[in-house]
């Protein structure tokens, strides 16, 4: 998890969200906060930038002179670059954080360098974390400023050296044209969102096109597979059909472990604030 000076979700109700990450204050939307009153309002007017809809896909942050084009927060010993982007976005998901700390306990149960390929990789916070523990990474994301980003994040946490490939692709191109290749891996991380674009405007729609990638992730894997995780944001999944659809995939036999439930954040006050679902396989070791 984020430690405390680094992240903290101070605040939320009425459809926002109060979060610090390192030493600045973001107030943003967010529709798991609707329906709920905010706690602690004499916190809010501390905000260093509000984000503001305009519309149903727009919206612009107002922000105070105090803030910086762009600022870092650590995870771990890995540095991660933040903005304030169009969408209202960061650069970071905090709640992938305990699905980061998962990846590490995976990567540290073996002595053997594991392969790991990491979909829909946006800024790179698996990647990096897959990396630090000296796994070789494959990080593949449609959007040439995410990997960008990626690598900034790589380069400003020390890890120049560690073995990762970038890769600019639909995430499903490259996943068949790796098996194509006979390349294999250990291990599949993956965050899609419900609708999405390759480079060259390929269409992925999380509802039609997931159970194809999962079946190419289980064939990368076929060979020797430790870990796979999934998570998504997309409305009206549940756990258990991401559960199940894992399940189809492996089939039965496969001889693993499943972990599945929302993800959240908690706050200052001790709430939990709903961000996605998230499902975890892991490979059943002798004795565990
Ligand atoms: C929800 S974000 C991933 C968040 C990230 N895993 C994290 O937790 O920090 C989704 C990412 O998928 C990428 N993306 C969208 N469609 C894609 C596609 N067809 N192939 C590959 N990447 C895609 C976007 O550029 C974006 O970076």
């Amino acid at each position: 998890m984020f430690a405390k000076e680094q992240y903290q979700l101070l605040d939320f109700g009425d459809g926002r969200r109060l979060e610090r990450f390192g030493e600045f204050i973001l107030d943003r939307p967010s529709v798991a906060a609707e329906g709920v009153p905010k706690q602690q309002a004499e916190l809010w007017s501390s905000a260093h930038a509000i984000y503001v809809r305009r519309g149903a896909n727009e919206g612009a942050w107002q922000s105070t002179n105090q803030m910086p084009l762009s600022w870092k927060i650590q995870h771990e010993n890995c540095d991660l670059e933040l903005k304030l982007t169009d969408f209202g976005h960061v650069g970071v998901f905090p709640e992938q954080s305990g699905n980061w700390d998962w990846m590490t306990r995976q990567l540290k149960s073996t002595d053997e360098t594991l392969k790991v390929l990491n979909l829909f990789a946006y800024t790179g916070g698996a990647t990096l974390t897959g990396a630090a523990h000296g796994a070789e990474v494959v990080h593949v994301d449609s959007a040439q400023n995410s990997v960008l980003w990626a690598r900034r994040n790589t380069e400003s946490s020390g890890l120049t050296d560690a073995s990762i490939r970038w890769i600019t692709e639909d995430s499903r191109k490259f996943a068949t044209r790796e098996l194509k290749r006979g390349n294999k891996y250990h291990g599949v991380v993956m965050d899609p969102p419900s609708y999405g674009h390759g480079p060259k405007g390929e269409v992925w729609k999380i509802q039609q096109d997931l159970d194809e990638l999962l079946d190419l992730c289980m064939q990368l894997t076929a060979h020797d597979r430790r870990f796979i995780l999934i998570s998504c944001h997309t409305t009206g999944y549940l756990p258990h059909d991401l559960e199940q659809k894992l399940r189809m995939a492996l089939g039965s036999g496969h001889g693993g472990t499943f972990e599945s439930g929302g993800l959240a954040i908690r706050s200052a006050d001790g709430r939990q604030l709903p961000c996605g679902i998230a499902v975890r396989w892991t490979k059943k070791i002798d004795g565990t």
